[in-house]
């Protein structure tokens, strides 16, 4: 059981029945962030636990230096599947509903089964300019903040836009820096990827270009394996909207199987990227790998991280793995970093870096998990933020 919240709104769909929540888990200066996901079987409980790792996201990349001061944590989501006919239109009238919290506390934006530019057109539909105006009202001239926001999602590299590699961009830096750690350098690893959207698409790009052989990856449709390495280039180019990727680029020697089986094939670094609670105490036995870097939020039950800790197998947690795309956007927005990828990618680098060191530090320390150590960073950094601006929970 999670603790219980700021704030929880559930919200029944007068058309389909299907439901829709939001939790603001914590507030500063009045104000949350946190994306919205679109998930069949998602409910209060699963969205209440991530609205918690949002306020450990936005605390833990805190820098006195930074203009960005970090915001409070939030969430969204919608019992509903992204593939369904009714998804967009159950997504709009979820909105509506619910736009005072966005317009005033909930900074939003895409996270599994939605895409930023659905959520941005559904919102000017509804009379928003972006779905972050409640972080704006709080900037007494947003002209900047808005028109570099609005070109950092215009730049592309490689057909995606760099809204969509930043989150996996950081989970690949986080793989690297963490593997390095261990004495493994990345020509020398192999990865297994699970997700192939936003922040598993970016996350296999990242490690591909910096050596590592990304020898599986399984989307919605199955699993595609080649021990070889994959070619993710190609698969990026075959990807539809929602992240699933036509078989028909593959190579001959490219193997098909079970989406399930991601989990069983041997690599350095095992990367959930999809889903939720994917990674339970039973899997444990079948994983063979040397490091588990959460590119989801919450892949790993706490049963299954413990018995992967008696096996040495250390697990980056979410919230700090990946952290990027939610920091990102509030660099851009108060404009710590120019809105180019070289900034972007220099900035998560510097940021990446320093958590990992300073965590894999104190977990060495205490001989603590790389979880604790990364929650006392954040519990640390709130305790900074309440004495500078103020934390509501
Ligand atoms: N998008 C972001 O910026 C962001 C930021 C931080 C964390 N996250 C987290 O990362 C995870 C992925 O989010 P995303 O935005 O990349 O999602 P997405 O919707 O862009 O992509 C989801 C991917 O998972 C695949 N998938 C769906 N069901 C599957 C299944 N049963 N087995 C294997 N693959 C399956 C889809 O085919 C797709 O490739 C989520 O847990 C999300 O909360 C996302």
């Amino acid at each position: 059981m999670t603790t219980p919240s700021l704030l929880e709104i559930t919200w029944t769909d007068p058309v389909t029945s299907r439901k829709g929540y939001v939790v603001i888990d914590t507030l500063v200066r009045g104000l949350a962030s946190g994306g919205l996901r679109l998930r069949e079987g998602c409910n209060l409980e699963e969205v209440r636990g991530l609205a918690q790792g949002m306020t450990r996201k936005e605390a833990i990349v805190y820098d006195p230096a930074d203009r960005y001061l970090p915001l409070g944590g939030g969430k969204g989501g919608i019992d509903i599947d992204p593939a369904d006919p009714e998804a967009t239109n159950v997504l709009r009238r979820f909105l509506a509903a619910v736009l005072p919290v966005v317009r005033e506390q909930w900074n939003t934006g895409e996270d599994f089964g939605l895409r930023q530019e659905t959520i941005d057109q559904v919102a000017a539909e509804l009379g928003l300019d972006s779905t972050v105006e409640a972080v704006f009202s709080t900037i007494p001239d947003a002209a900047e903040s808005r028109a570099a926001i609005a070109e950092a999602f215009a730049t592309i590299i490689g057909g995606i836009s760099l809204g969509d590699l930043v989150g996996g961009y950081g989970v690949a830096q986080a793989c690297i820096v963490s593997a390095e750690r261990l004495g493994q350098r990345p020509e020398e690893m192999t990865a297994v990827v699970q997700g192939f959207g936003s922040i598993g698409g970016a996350a296999a790009r990242y490690l591909a270009e910096a050596g590592v052989k990304v020898v599986a990856i399984a989307d919605r449709d199955g699993l595609i394996r080649n021990d070889e390495g994959l070619d993710v280039e190609a698969l990026l180019g075959a990807r539809d909207g929602s992240g699933a990727i036509d078989r028909s680029v593959l190579r001959s020697s490219d193997t098909t199987g079970d989406r399930d089986d991601w989990l069983t094939v041997p690599c350095d670094l095992l990367v959930p990227a999809a889903m939720s609670y994917v990674i339970d105490v039973d899997d444990v036995p079948s994983i063979v790998a040397k490091i588990v870097v959460e590119g989801a939020n919450m892949p790993t039950l706490p049963a299954a991280e413990a018995a992967l800790r008696e096996r040495g197998i250390p697990v980056v947690p979410d919230f700090l793995a990946n952290v990027m795309t939610n920091a990102w956007w509030w660099w851009v927005v108060f404009q710590d970093i120019a809105p180019t990828a070289e900034a972007s990618f220099e900035k998560i680098r510097a940021v990446m870096n320093r958590l990992i060191d300073t965590v894999s530090a104190d977990a060495q320390a205490s001989g603590g998990t790389l979880r604790e150590a990364a929650l006392a960073l954040a519990a640390r950094n709130t305790a900074v933020l309440a004495e500078r601006a103020g934390v509501t929970r």
